[in-house]
């Protein structure tokens, strides 16, 4: 017999367009994933409403993020790829875990303590239990891993809190998941204040997936690196960190190491090596924006791969509902 997949799972907000920090972070590891794991992935658009969202925005960002995935080779043939509010599961685990989550640990996040900062005006409820529905959306598919980010580790920690305080009272229901943090390229910053992580609230620095070549070679050139008299492509974060955030850039686009780079710019200066970064990107890009056109003109296409996925995912997190409800007392409907 042959043994079962591990599973994957994991989620993007369609709050902002796909950048290369998501590209060179997670998203590129995906498609060889899908060969290693079962892997779920989805859009997380019930997160996004956390803050405000122009609602026609919200919808095409939506479908112009699910063709970006395809584009960027998630096979929707041979992974589940689907629209989270799409599958009411979602919502309904979590009120449940809502009742066996606290409220200090849920002051504890982070994340809620900077969003809420900067959104004074704003601090609902749906900020505060964010990182239920996080929980939910993974441990209703019983994921043996969830690739995040850095910032999203404590997110997946409280997930893990969750489920073993469940199990603790309930008996083995949830499958207790590992975060996995890619290495190579995890942490892309800004071009222009490399001091802080590529974002799109910083367009200047940031690179957008579907960008213009022309932009993207423009923003490269105008790159922050530093004032270091040998101008010396190299690779020590904590002393250049614009030049550092280069070479990791340029490493990942082209598959070298670090020590590869800096031999292939040996004594060349920032003004050969800005460029070169710029089209090395360029050539990344550049079949992942055409391949994303190509789809966004075809909805009825993509209409029939989000059904779909949102058909094998609700069979997964059906069972595991239902077993939720069964376990806390809720009488069979
Ligand atoms: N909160 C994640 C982010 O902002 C997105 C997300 C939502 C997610 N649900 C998830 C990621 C489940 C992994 C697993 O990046």
């Amino acid at each position: 017999m042959m043994e079962a997949k591990k599973v994957m799972l994991s989620g993007i907000q369609p709050s902002g367009e796909l950048h290369l920090g998501n590209y060179l972070g997670p998203l590129r590891h995906w498609p060889s994933m899908i060969e290693e794991f079962d892997c779920y992935f989805f859009l997380a658009d019930l997160h996004t409403i956390t803050v405000r969202q122009d609602p026609a925005a919200l919808r095409r960002r939506t479908l112009s993020l699910l063709a970006s995935y395809i584009a960027c080779g998630l096979d929707p043939e041979k992974c589940v790829l689907f629209i989270q509010s799409h599958v009411p599961a979602h919502s309904q685990l979590t009120w449940v875990l809502n009742c066996y989550t606290m409220f200090g640990e849920l002051s504890r996040m982070t994340q809620f303590k900077d969003k809420s900062a900067r959104n004074a005006d704003n601090i609902n409820a749906g900020l505060f239990t964010y990182p239920v529905l996080m929980a939910s959306d993974i441990l209703l598919y019983q994921p043996d891993f969830v690739p995040v980010g850095e910032d999203q580790k404590q997110h997946v920690e409280i997930c893990r809190d969750i489920a073993n305080r469940f199990n603790g009272v309930y008996g083995d229901v949830f499958k207790v998941p590992e975060p996995y943090i890619a290495r190579v390229g995890a942490r892309i910053m800004s071009l222009s204040t490399p001091e802080s992580k590529m974002s799109k609230s910083q367009p200047e620095g940031c690179v957008f997936l579907l960008e213009k070549p022309e932009d993207i070679l423009r923003k490269f050139k105008r790159a922050v690196t530093d004032s270091d008299t040998e101008r010396c492509v190299r690779y020590a974060p904590a002393e250049k960190p614009g030049v550092s955030n280069l070479v990791q850039i340029y490493a990942a686009a082209t598959g070298k190491t670090y020590e590869d780079v800096e031999r292939e710019f040996d004594g060349q200066g920032y003004g050969k090596f800005k460029p070169a970064v710029g089209e090395a990107v360029v050539e990344v890009l550049r079949p992942i924006r055409e391949k994303t056109e190509q789809l966004l003109a075809d909805k009825a296409y993509l209409e029939q791969v989000y059904r779909a996925g949102a058909e094998r995912a609700s069979y997964l997190a059906g069972k595991t509902l239902r077993k939720v409800y069964k376990k806390v007392g809720f009488l069979p409907g």
